[in-house]
């Protein structure tokens, strides 16, 4: 069986962490997201395609580095062809059902139970639901005894949310619905396509236990949270933090990292290479190598890859770009540093 990963987004939300690498690179814990990602595959997939568009040449060379390069394939666009286009764009690859899956997607999915699911369902194909408090976000979703998907809507306003059930990001779908688009032209998957094939058999499967669409800094933030509550604390034995240190558990940190004093967590995830000095970090990622100074307060905030932190600042709630250096002294809540 095929899958296609659907990675052609610029990631817009995510600046200024996407400027410099692509949404499925960003780390997640002591990994680049896209491991999650081929975690969902470990079997019954044998080819990995990804529809990608934006820093295709880091994606690739990431790929080799963890030796994916023969199984997994990355295609082009030129230009984005949507969700749907963009599988119809890889149609030549395709021929038996095969998986479509959301690159910014961290979830506790059982991949082998939905495919089995979908094959007994039938019909032009399955996708992946899961219960939501702010569904007017997402794909929204009514089903109907069978499981049997009767209504999809993408984006509704949030009056218009008919039901808290929305579209995972996750399909298994039969090759007749590439017949349903045209080639290189932009069609949205769940605007145009979804809508037209309810009528031919198009079911859903609930899963429960997590999931969240790494789309966002605050979902970000919250796929980061979530995984440290599932795995718990890790500190890597590499690493070297102080016996002063108090540690609020659940944190992450990865090898090389260094902390004399302060306090650690809860709920943060360090990179490797981090010195991190006498600060208190909660809530927080920092990506490897970064530098804080003596006396740094670091809140809900993510801070890319070699930032650079002065004496006697306090970040709450910002998202500072891979490089950036804060003047000693300052005070920044809710700011995005590393804008272009
Ligand atoms: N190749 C390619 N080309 N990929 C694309 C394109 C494109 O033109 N546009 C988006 N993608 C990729 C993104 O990189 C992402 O991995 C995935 O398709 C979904 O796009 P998002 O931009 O993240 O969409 P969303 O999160 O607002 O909504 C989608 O995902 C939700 C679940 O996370 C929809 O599918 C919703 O229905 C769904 O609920
Ligand atoms: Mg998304």
């Amino acid at each position: 069986m095929k899958a296609v990963i659907l990675a052609g987004g610029e990631g817009t939300r995510l600046h200024p962490l996407t400027y410099t690498r692509p949404k499925t690179l960003i780390p997640i814990l002591d990994r680049p997201m896209v491991n999650y990602t081929l975690d969902y595959f470990r079997e019954g997939v044998d080819e990995i395609i990804f529809a990608a568009g934006h820093m295709v040449a880091e994606l690739r060379s990431y790929m080799d580095s963890i030796g994916e390069g023969s199984r997994v394939k990355i295609v082009t666009e030129e230009n984005p062809l949507g969700t749907g286009g963009a599988v119809k764009n890889v149609e030549s690859l395709l021929d038996e059902p095969f998986i479509v899956l959301n690159a910014d997607i961290i979830s506790s999915i059982n991949m082998q139970e939905f495919i089995s699911f979908a094959e007994d369902k039938g019909g032009m194909g399955s996708i992946a639901l899961f219960p939501s408090s702010h569904p007017e976000d997402y794909g929204v979703v009514e089903l109907e005894e069978g499981q049997r998907i009767v209504r999809f809507v993408e984006k509704p306003t949030r009056e218009e949310a008919f039901s808290n059930l929305i579209n995972a990001g996750v399909y298994y779908l039969k090759p007749e619905i590439l017949d349903l688009m045209e080639p290189n032209k932009f069609v949205s998957m769940e605007r145009e396509v979804f809508p037209l094939i309810i009528q031919d058999g198009f079911f859903g499967y609930r899963f429960d236990g997590h999931w969240v669409d790494v789309g966002k800094v605050d979902t970000y933030l919250e796929a980061v949270r979530t995984l440290l509550d599932i795995k718990g604390s890790r500190i890597d034995e590499a690493s070297q933090i102080g016996d002063g240190v108090e540690i609020v558990d659940p944190i992450y940190v990865g090898p090389r990292s260094v902390k004399r004093s302060g306090r650690l967590g809860p709920l943060t995830s360090v990179g490797n290479g981090c010195d991190l000095g006498t600060s208190e970090i909660t809530g927080s990622v920092l990506f490897d190598e970064v530098r804080l100074g003596e006396n740094v307060g670091v809140t809900d905030s993510v801070l890319g890859e070699g930032v650079v932190v002065g004496d006697n600042s306090t970040l709450k709630g910002c998202v500072i770009g891979d490089g950036e250096v804060i003047d000693e002294g300052s005070n920044l809540v809710d700011q995005k540093v590393g804008m272009r």
